[in-house]
């Protein structure tokens, strides 16, 4: 019996079983920080969806409750945003985001709004 069993059970790096399976973009190096992922903006969507749309518009075009992300991510660095996005500023509260989703987030928010542009 414990000999049929050891038979089939195998090594599953050689079975193939889970080759036909994408790896999830959204999945990161769980050591890596913010910086060194790069960020994929489609995973980054959800996270604004769910934390900051409320204030900042589900388009970014701002609210009564905060600004609009066109108007600040060209005032702003990279390492300005995700410092004010775990920190908080005045009436923003800080967030407790894993360094992959604020990578997408940050990702997302390039995409969307632009680069950081001093000076315009
Ligand atoms: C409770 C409302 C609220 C939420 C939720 C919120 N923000 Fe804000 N945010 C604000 C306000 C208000 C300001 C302007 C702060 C100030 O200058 O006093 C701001 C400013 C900013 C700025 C510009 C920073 C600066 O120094 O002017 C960025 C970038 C930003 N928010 C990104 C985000 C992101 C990304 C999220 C989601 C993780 C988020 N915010 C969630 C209210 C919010």
């Amino acid at each position: 019996m414990i000999w049929l069993w050891l038979a089939c059970a195998g090594d599953p790096a050689e079975t193939g079983i889970g080759d036909s399976v994408p790896a999830d973009p959204c999945l990161v190096d769980e050591d890596a920080n913010a910086f060194e992922i790069e960020g994929v903006p489609d995973c980054g969507e959800p996270v604004y969806a769910e934390h900051c749309a409320s204030c900042h518009g589900v388009a970014g075009e701002g609210t009564s409750a905060g600004p609009s992300m066109t108007e600040m991510m060209p005032m702003h660095a990279d390492e300005q945003v995700l410092f004010v996005i775990v920190a908080g500023t005045g009436d923003m509260p800080g967030f407790e985001l894993e360094q992959g989703e604020l990578a997408h987030l940050l990702a997302w928010l390039r995409e969307g709004f632009g680069d950081y542009a001093p000076g315009r």
